[in-house]
């Protein structure tokens, strides 16, 4: 896509929205930001992206205009038992000590999950206290589930979810707690639908939750994609609000001490908490444990063992956590292209030279036709990784749609004198070499390619031709070169 707002707007674009929305776009996150207020412009009829832009900025700052654009400036990404090992922690640990401290008095539990998507997350907190019931049928429970997007809220509420919801789950989850209301359509049970209470809330706002009156803040993958500043700002809100004693929860990639100051982070299996320690201990001289340090006089109880029965554990998930590389390969998978780049973004600001990241950041330009886009980061995925075959292969097809053949011929024949039985390679500069008329050269290279065929059962799809299967391919070469005998 051309680039259509020069630097400055871009800068005081990104900045309004880091102040009111928390949302950070550094320089290197503006194309998507301009690919967002494109496709907000197209959805809300303004007669161009630069209009919407006018519009966004001109108007009053409100809660209507944040959560208007917040469908197209945030990522939803969300499903149910996500980073398992947090509600192994929930399940095992936090519940079980919280019961143990308030028994017999302050029976209540508050729960509030920040950034809540479409509700996987509040209702996979719900799924485990629904599962506790026995031993909270006497408690005053509440889970707040809160988010900007408006329309994220909306599927929330409704609470049914297709497969692609649970693709995390142990067997037996979605059968137990929801009932399929249509082919492929799950809907949450009533009982637990209704323990969980949907809310819209900006986190840039001022005016947090009451002072010490939560026990437990859920706020994963959402600190990731704000602005430093308001990171702080958040971080400092949730202190607030919790508990002496409460727990912070974070996604594993947010896991960072001086991001929580006044929070003590604490090792559970697989998973990091936060648990705030209040300031009165925190100015007394350093001391070490966790539960010792967090509550001062009477004595503190004993640190929560370990286990309730074993049937609570959520055990198929827990190694089952996918990487965010991965993630960001199945939304390519599935043609969400925005938010797969939004996502390789943050890791390629993690780490410039991840090739795995790079070269599916060319691949997701070249399917959309940013062809120079596409043809610059495959240079940096090469200079990463000068030894794939495949890059140089995907390389030498951007180099092609731009009419590049001279340079196209030798990128392939660079991955193929990295790998020999790349069949496309073989299979694209014979078509190449008979264009320019090299006959021999082309057959050569067709041929390569047929005897390579025969490794593949028909059905077979071909690498890196874009689901080409092996009897196809084989038909195809078979009558180009008998037409060009
Ligand atoms: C990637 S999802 C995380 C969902 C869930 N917490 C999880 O970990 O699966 C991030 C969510 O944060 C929300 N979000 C982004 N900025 C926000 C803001 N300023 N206030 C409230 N929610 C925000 C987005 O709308 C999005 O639904």
């Amino acid at each position: 896509m051309k680039r259509l707002l020069a630097d400055a707007e871009l800068e005081k674009l990104s900045s309004s929205i880091a102040l009111h929305m928390g949302l950070s776009f550094p320089s290197t996150k503006w194309k998507s930001l301009e690919q967002a207020f494109c496709t907000a412009a197209m959805v809300m009829g303004f007669k161009s992206q630069l209009e919407c832009v006018g519009w966004f900025m001109s108007a009053p700052p409100s809660q209507e205009l944040f959560e208007s654009m917040a469908c197209y400036l945030t990522i939803g990404e969300t499903y149910f038992l996500r980073e398992a090992c947090s509600f192994e922690a929930l399940e095992q640990q936090i519940i079980p000590e919280i019961i143990r401290k308030r028994h017999g008095k302050d029976q209540c539990l508050r729960i509030w999950s920040s950034g809540c998507a479409t509700g996987e997350e509040p209702y996979s907190i719900a799924i485990v206290l629904y599962r506790m019931r026995a031993v909270l049928c006497d408690w005053d429970i509440s889970i707040l589930a809160t988010d900007i997007n408006p329309h994220a809220l909306r599927k929330a509420t409704a609470g049914i979810y297709t497969h692609w919801s649970f693709r995390n789950t142990p067997t037996g989850f979605k059968e137990n707690y929801f009932t399929e209301t249509e082919a492929g359509h799950f809907e949450l049970l009533p009982a637990i639908k209704e323990m969980v209470t949907f809310s819209s809330f900006n986190l840039a706002e001022e005016c947090y939750p009451s002072p010490n009156s939560i026990d437990i803040i859920f706020c994963r993958n959402v600190l990731m994609y704000f602005a430093p500043q308001l990171i702080k700002k958040v971080v400092a809100q949730y202190h607030h609000c919790l508990l002496d004693g409460g727990w912070l929860f974070v996604s594993s990639c947010e896991t960072s001490s001086p991001t929580f100051p006044g929070f003590e982070p604490i090792n559970f299996p697989d998973a990091i908490l936060y648990q705030k320690v209040s300031y009165r201990v925190l100015a007394k001289p350093k001391s070490t444990r966790y539960i010792q340090t967090t509550h001062s006089s009477p004595p503190p109880p004993p640190p929560v063992q370990a286990a309730p029965a074993p049937s609570l554990l959520w055990h198929q998930s827990r190694h089952a956590e996918i990487s965010d590389y991965q993630k960001a390969l199945t939304l390519y998978e599935h043609g969400a292209y925005r938010d797969a780049s939004d996502m390789l973004v943050v890791l390629l600001d993690l780490d410039k030279e991840n090739t795995e990241a790079l070269t599916l950041q060319c691949r997701i330009y070249a399917n959309e036709g940013r062809l120079v886009e596409a043809l610059e980061m495959s240079e940096l995925a090469l200079t990463a990784d000068k030894l794939s075959s495949e890059l140089h292969y995907l390389r030498a097809v951007i180099l092609l749609e731009q009419g590049m053949n001279d340079e196209a011929s030798a990128a392939l024949k660079k991955a193929l004198y990295l790998d020999q039985d790349l069949v496309m390679a073989h299979f694209t500069l014979a078509n190449l070499e008979q264009r320019k008329g090299k006959v021999k050269e082309s057959q050569r290279h067709f041929n390569a390619a047929l005897s390579l065929l025969g490794r593949y059962r028909r059905e077979d799809v071909i690498p890196e031709s874009g689901g080409i299967i092996a009897g196809k391919l084989t038909e195809i070469i078979r009558t180009t070169t008998a037409w060009s005998l």
